[in-house]
């Protein structure tokens, strides 16, 4: 068996090396273009993790690494002047150099053909191979000429970094952020042996050109970054090797593998951007991942390229989203740029969703006890009588909206229960929103409750056009009034194209085929096309008297809204409704003022939230939901996302509740854990609005993530709460916010909750402590002692 390894680097000799120990009898040859010693970069770097995983595969190699590898724990962030230093993170680094030399004599020892400056032009050359390896780096000559077989995608974002070293040594992985006068500049910094440590530098587009780094040689932008960080470099110089400056390409295969005998290997097949520091690990786990399959298929290369993909797709997109979550994180640096360095740190320790609050709180006790104290700090600048010292964590922190104030920070979401009758509340509602209310969640929201009988959705939905479905509502407020410490809130709405649709259960958005009313929308365009359900109605485009019809509808059910007592009202402006269809430009072609310019599409939108502004008492808040992406090509853009969100602050909205898509059947959202969280991020922090975050997120963790990062202001759980009314109380057991409110009936439950989660928490700390990847700290300490003897 023949096996051809293009490329010599991390991904190509890593392969080599396990192929040849589990199949001694193959004939596998590595052609790398450079001399053996010829390499560029600096420094790699690798999680305890990743250590463990090199330890189970090639215990010889893993020993000769680890003997020349830099160990820390943890992360030092400067910023503003201050410094923040986390624990726990078990990394270490190696020279690049290092680490291919240690691999090239482990490759040669065990009988792999290593043959230097040997550049293979095309894979015709190894026509007698039955592997081919193309472990060919970012820039794959063997993914190129085939592109559109491995349906090869490059995005190439917008930052510039250079990749340099210095002599200065670290004792922790620094992030360095600088302001000058022509922006901000970054420095990712590791050691990664003695004197030897890596300094990556990024910068956004603007100032890079402001600085001129885009007509400066190798030699020339050194000296210039060396004045940047003159400070942090202490007087060391930086150091280049090929340090151009270059812009990150996120690189991505939707094939990897080519006529069952062609397979890309490392960046060749799929890059993650350096501030996670996984490139060498992703291309040394891929070697790994491809050895596997090998061997469980027992050397038979086509079944082992079939095997391998499925098996290792999932982890690299995983990584590969943690990557593109990160360098978004430093694109928009600007973003967190005036909030409190430990927000800030914070903000950046939590940017790509796999370390969460709790993780902090077992790895960096004392930082979190920081997070929190700052947090709770502010909250007392904003006059609440909250204890700074001993502070609850954020999610069971109070907040004020005008005059309204909640216990905590848990929110259930609206949500459509589809059981009412002609837009009357029933028993039902009465229960649900009173389970929910006495479940120990600030504030709740009432389903999207329609403004008249052609503004439903569906039969189901309720209503507040008439006096019947005032009392039930004023029963509910009052009941949630009387049992519980929940303020509650009336979402309003009109359906606009998606009304006269059947039950969720019944087909979700699909038009009624009996008993249809007539709707609206900003455009004559159906939600679903009629290829699809020939009985959907065209909907009728909005006249002007339309639109003073339903504004004053509006204003007439919060009035209503106002006489049953709720504390908030919400403007439902958001999952492809009748406003929603206004703001998306994918649902609104009108020519007149109301639409095309976003300035244009939101002027009903916001002449409907002024009008009810204008009726809704002014000491009770109000917010509007969005959807703030399309998730579809030509759809709502970022920027307009927090425009709309500036343009309803100024109009008076006290919060923006930020949700997405949903406007049009076409979207294709990128679901996951948090996934809505950006938008509320970039919305609360642009258009400098409190926010609400709604959208898979599951756990009172990740709502302190996003609340102690600044992501938004409240963090809204849908589905966990149809799951769990007492959602909320069992989060405060769990935290120890014992001052949550139960109805007097409900404390023997309460009383025992609060004695016994405790203990639970710390079984499964324990637990949680003892399936960390085992620290290198005592290994590297011993090794470094005999090196020195
Ligand atoms: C300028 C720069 C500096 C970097 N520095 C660091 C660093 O300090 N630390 C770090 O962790 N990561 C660094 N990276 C990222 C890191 O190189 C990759 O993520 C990682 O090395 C991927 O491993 P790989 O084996 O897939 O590719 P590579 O390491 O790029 O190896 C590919 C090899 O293939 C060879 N090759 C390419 N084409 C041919 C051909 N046709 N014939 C024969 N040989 C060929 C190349 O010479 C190269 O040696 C750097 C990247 C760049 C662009
Ligand atoms: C059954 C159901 C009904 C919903 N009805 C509404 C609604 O009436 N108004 C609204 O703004 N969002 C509605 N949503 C969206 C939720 O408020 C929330 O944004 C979404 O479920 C994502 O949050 P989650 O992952 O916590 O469930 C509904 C969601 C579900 C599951």
């Amino acid at each position: 068996m023949k096996i051809d390894v293009i490329g010599g680097g991390p991904a190509g000799l890593y392969f080599a090396i396990l192929a040849k120990k589990s199949f001694p009898r193959f004939d596998i040859r590595v052609h790398e273009r450079n001399q053996a010693d010829d390499t560029f970069g600096f420094g790699v770097v690798f999680s305890d993790a990743t250590l463990d995983n090199f330890e189970r595969s090639d215990p010889e190699s893993y020993e000769a690494i680890t003997g020349r590898f830099a160990y820390w724990d943890d992360v030092e962030i400067h910023i503003h002047g201050a410094v923040h230093r986390i624990g726990g993170n078990g990394f270490c680094g190696c020279s690049r150099r290092t680490l291919l030399l240690l691999l090239q004599e482990r490759a040669r020892a065990l009988g792999v053909e290593l043959i230097f400056r040997a550049e293979i032009a095309s894979l015709d050359e190894l026509r007698a191979s039955d592997l081919i390896v193309a472990a060919d780096g970012i820039n794959s000559r063997v993914r190129e000429d085939h592109k559109a077989h491995f349906g090869t995608a490059v995005d190439l974002r917008p930052n510039w970094f250079s990749w340099m070293g210095s002599s200065r040594s670290f004792d922790a992985f620094t992030f360095f952020f600088k302001e000058t006068e022509y922006g901000i500049f970054i420095a990712h910094c590791y050691q990664y042996e003695a004197d030897r440590s890596t300094f990556v530098l990024e910068t956004d587009p603007e100032t890079f050109v402001k600085a001129g780094l885009d007509r400066m040689d190798e030699a020339s932008s050194a000296r210039f970054m060396e004045k940047v960080f003159a400070e942090e470099l202490e007087g060391h110089k930086l150091i280049t090797n090929r340090s151009l400056w270059r812009r990150f390409p996120m690189i991505r295969n939707a094939r990897w593998t080519m006529d069952d005998r062609v397979v890309l290997l490392g960046d060749a097949k799929a890059t993650a951007h350096f501030s996670i520091g996984s490139g060498t690990k992703l291309a040394m786990e891929d070697a790994i991942s491809l050895h596997q399959a090998l061997v469980a298929e027992h050397g038979d290369i086509a079944e082992a390229l079939h095997r391998f993909e499925p098996t290792r797709r999932e982890e690299v997109e995983k990584t590969q989203h943690a990557a593109d979550v990160s360098l978004v994180w430093f694109e928009h640096v600007k973003r967190f740029w005036d909030m409190h360095p430990l927000r800030f740190s914070f903000g950046l320790m939590t940017r790509s969703k796999s370390i969460t609050f709790d993780n902090l709180e077992l790895r960096a006790p004392k930082f979190i006890r920081e997070v929190e104290r700052h947090f709770a700090s502010e909250v007392r600048a904003h006059g609440h009588d909250v204890d700074v010292e001993r502070p609850l964590p954020p999610l069971f922190q109070p907040l004020r909206l005008r005059e309204m104030t909640l216990e905590n920070r848990v929110v259930v979401s609206p949500m459509c229960m589809y059981s009412a009758i002609d837009g009357v509340p029933q028993d039902f509602h009465l229960v649900h929103y009173g389970a929910l209310a006495m479940g120990g969640a600030g504030l709740i929201f009432t389903e999207m409750t329609c403004v008249a009988p052609d503004a439903r959705i569906t039969h189901g939905c309720t209503g507040l056009w008439n006096d019947e479905q005032e009392k039930a509502f004023a029963r509910i407020v009052a009941f949630t009034h009387a049992n519980s410490q929940a303020r509650i809130c009336l979402q309003l709405g009109h359906a606009g194209r998606k009304g006269a649709t059947k039950l969720m259960w019944e087909g979700m958005d699909e038009p009624l085929e009996h008993g249809a009313w007539p709707i609206v929308s900003a455009s004559p365009l159906p939600y679903y096309p009629q290829s699809q359900f020939p009985h959907a109605q065209v909907p009728c485009e909005m006249s002007r008297a339309d639109m003073d019809r339903v504004r004053d509808q509006f204003v007439a059910s919060a009035e209503r809204g106002e006489r049953a007592g709720f504390d908030m009202l919400e403007l439902h402006a958001a999952h492809g409704y009748l406003l929603a269809s206004f703001l998306s430009p994918l649902a609104n072609k009108r020519k007149d003022e109301y639409g095309g310019s976003l300035e244009n599409r939101l002027r009903f939108p916001l002449e409907v939230f002024t009008a009810l502004r204008a009726a809704w008492p002014a000491h009770k808040p109000m917010s509007v939901r969005v959807s703030a992406s399309d998730w579809q090509e030509g759809g709502l853009a970022e920027h307009e996302a927090i425009a709309i969100g500036a343009a309803f602050a100024e109009a008076g909205a006290d919060l923006v509740d930020v949700s997405s898509g949903q406007t049009t059947p076409l979207a294709r959202p990128f679901y996951g854990r948090m996934f809505q969280t950006p938008f509320s991020e970039a919305i609360r922090n642009e258009a400098r609005v409190a926010t609400m975050a709604v959208g898979s997120i599951t756990s009172a963790d990740q709502a302190n993530t996003i609340l102690a990062a600044g992501r938004a202001d409240l963090v809204a759980f849908g589905r966990p709460h149809l799951a769990d009314p007492g959602f909320a109380l069992k989060a405060a057991a769990w935290y120890g916010a014992e001052s949550i409110f139960v109805p007097k009936q409900y404390q023997p439950g309460k009383d025992q909750l609060m004695r016994n989660t405790p203990r639970e928490k710390a079984e499964l700390t324990e637990l949680r402590l003892r399936a960390k990847p085992k620290s290198r700290a005592p290994t590297f300490a011993r090794k470094h002692k005999a090196a020195a003897e």
